[in-house]
């Protein structure tokens, strides 16, 4: 997710933005800009690299006093000079930045060269630079609207005209901008904390609505475009409270970004309710496959280990998933027909780089699944699918899971349409069930009430088993990696039918076991599992479809999440396990967000 800052008012409109671009740094970024309208001219300072880059780039003599800055989180185009906003058209007559992804951003582009105009980047947000200049018919507005009308996907933008000195346009649609409303001075952001420390009185935009910004008015205006009166929020959160937007800690902010994160990682990758990825693999490669290995660490790896499941039971091809920290002393049996998938948020850990180095090295393609653009994996990668999770600050990954496994879905069904190992039929259900996953996400961070509930009762239990079969087990052993890492309690995933052989007397009176129950063909075996366990004094949870009457009626607390497909299951089933061990952290008073001994990225071996 990108920064934005916009201003119009009396002051030097550079130090309002750089600073404002500073109170974003927690969103993280890879370059910025801002640019200035002084003189009916627009000057732009933007460049790779973080603000105190950007700040010695800053001419110190420019005092206009109108302008907008970007911190950018890359999403199409490398971190690059030209690639930062603000982005200019060809003309030199409108500026802006925008926070997104625009779509249909290569046909547009294609469609606008062929007229002529000159692109200086990669990115998607040029096109909406240059269509402003296609269609410009002199009122910022009207022309906003033809613009807006052509795009496809998510932004956020602030746009110049460098012939409007007392006014500039912002325009919602996914992305979030906000209006700051001042004293003969307004702002905009993608954010509060942005503009916080100006002012306190905030417009929130809907999508598709646009404000016209003037040193001493704001004109809104509705998707039709009619004007509109929208209330005047006082905003009462601290700064630091704000950067959370108001959530207590990054990691329940990132678990509630989920829906959106999902959504941003299908999107432009659905066409006709098949997948394209645009990976543009060989056919004769695909169908020339016999191994699959996934390569990834902690998280991650669970990532990997939900799609293996998939990938074996659909496409029938063998998956070989391992721990990069293993995975490179254990001589893998990998080659060139060894389609190698490694998975990374952060796209920096030491022991998954060394595992993607050491299955090229034996001939194998490379996947790499990374949240960070132009990262070490992604760099390294024959092919790379970037998850939209937007930057995650907690060191519990959260969204970066939801949103790995949804690329290795996309992946995967794309793998099956090119074999024939995948009824079309069966990609457009899972496809119409993916879309619809958001939603029921929605649904069940809705009822975080019961987490604090489950959180009270199990605080002080020296140690908690996940009990699941099939897919469930991996589920499991997010679900207990989530609450290891951040409440300190110790936690167990065990596949459920396994807990006769040994585990079993571990079970105790009052020792809580949480059974994650989605796999309907396997629903009478965990039924009697959690029979096994409850005969043993535990006290049981379950984590299954709403309308599961029999897990319903066997255990002691039921936690129920809206019915899917069971393919897809594991996107929903470990939302309630993150909720779980969020509020379990709070209430053992844990530093949620940078629990003790972990660090977000390991680039370490
Ligand atoms: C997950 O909550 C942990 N923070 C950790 O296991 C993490 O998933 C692992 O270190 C991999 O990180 P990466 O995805 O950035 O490679």
């Amino acid at each position: 997710m990108c920064g934005i800052v916009g201003y119009i008012g009396s002051k030097r409109a550079q130090d309002i933005l750089l600073s404002g671009l500073k109170r974003l740094e927690y969103r993280g970024y890879d370059s910025a800009g801002i640019c200035i309208l002084e003189d009916q001219d627009i000057k732009v300072i933007k460049s790779k690299g973080n603000l105190d880059v950007l700040v010695t780039k800053v001419d110190q003599q420019t005092i206009g006093t109108q302008g907008i800055g970007h911190t950018r989180w890359a999403t199409h185009g490398k971190p690059s000079d030209e690639n930062s906003h603000p982005h200019m058209s060809t003309n030199g007559k409108f500026c802006l930045v925008h926070n997104g992804i625009i779509e249909n951003y290569n046909e547009l582009k294609a469609d606008l060269k062929e007229k002529g105009f000159i692109f200086l980047s990669e990115t998607d947000s040029e096109v909406v630079a240059n269509l402003f200049e296609a269609l410009d018919d002199g009122n910022l507005l009207t022309t906003a609207r033809k613009v807006t009308a052509q795009l496809e996907g998510s932004y956020a933008l602030c746009v110049l005209n460098k012939e409007n000195t007392d006014e500039f346009l912002v325009v919602r649609k996914d992305s979030p901008l906000v209006v700051g409303v001042g004293e003969g001075e307004n702002f905009i952001a993608s954010d509060i904390p942005a503009i916080l420390e100006y002012t306190k009185k905030i417009y929130i935009l809907d999508d598709d609505e646009m404000a016209l910004i003037k040193r001493d008015a704001v004109e809104i205006y509705d998707k039709s475009g009619d004007r509109i009166t929208k209330k005047l929020r006082e905003i009462t959160w601290t700064l630091e409270s704000a950067e959370k937007q108001g959530y207590e800690h990054f990691m329940l902010k990132e678990i509630n970004e989920q829906p959106e994160a999902i959504r941003k990682t299908l999107a432009g990758r659905i066409k006709n309710d098949m997948v394209d990825l645009g990976l543009n693999m060989e056919e004769e490669y695909v169908k020339a496959i016999n191994k699959i290995a996934i390569v990834a660490c902690g998280t991650a790896n669970y990532a990997g280990r939900v799609a293996a499941h998939l990938i074996e039971d659909k496409l029938r091809i063998p998956v070989l998933v391992s721990y990069a920290s293993e995975f490179r002393y254990n001589n893998p049996i990998i080659d060139e027909k060894t389609l190698t998938i490694v998975i990374s948020q952060s796209g920096e850990t030491a022991d998954t780089l060394a595992g993607l180095r050491e299955a090229k090295s034996r001939g194998a393609k490379i996947v790499a699944v990374t949240n960070v653009v132009e990262s070490s994996v992604a760099r390294e990668a024959d092919y790379v699918i970037y998850t939209h999770a937007g930057p995650e600050i907690a060191v519990a990954s959260t969204k970066a899971y939801s949103t790995q496994i949804a690329a290795l879905y996309l992946l995967l069904m794309e793998l099956g349409q090119i074999r024939g190992s995948l009824e079309d039929e069966t990609i457009k259900l899972w496809v119409k069930e993916m879309l619809a996953i958001p939603e029921k996400i929605q649904t069940i961070l809705g009822n975080c009430e019961l987490f604090k509930g489950f959180a009270e009762n199990i605080k002080d239990s020296s140690s908690l088993f996940f009990i699941g079969r099939g897919v469930d087990s991996v589920s499991c052993l997010e679900g207990a990696l989530k609450l290891k890492e951040i409440s300190y309690i110790h936690a167990e995933a065990y596949p459920a039918g396994e807990l006769k052989h040994g585990t079993l007397a571990l079970i105790t009176d009052n020792v809580p076991v949480i059974a994650v129950a989605t796999n309907g063909l396997m629903l009478d075996k965990i039924i009697s599992n959690i029979e096994e366990v409850k005969t043993r004094g535990a006290i049981t949870y379950g984590v299954a479809f709403e309308d599961e009457q029999k897990i319903k009626e066997e255990v002691d607390y039921f936690i129920p999440i809206p019915r899917v497909v069971d393919a897809i299951a594991p996107l929903l089933a470990v939302v309630p396990l993150q909720l779980l061990a969020y509020y379990t952290s709070v209430v053992k008073g844990n530093d949620v967000d940078k629990p003790r001994n972990l660090a977000k990225s390991v680039t370490v071996e």
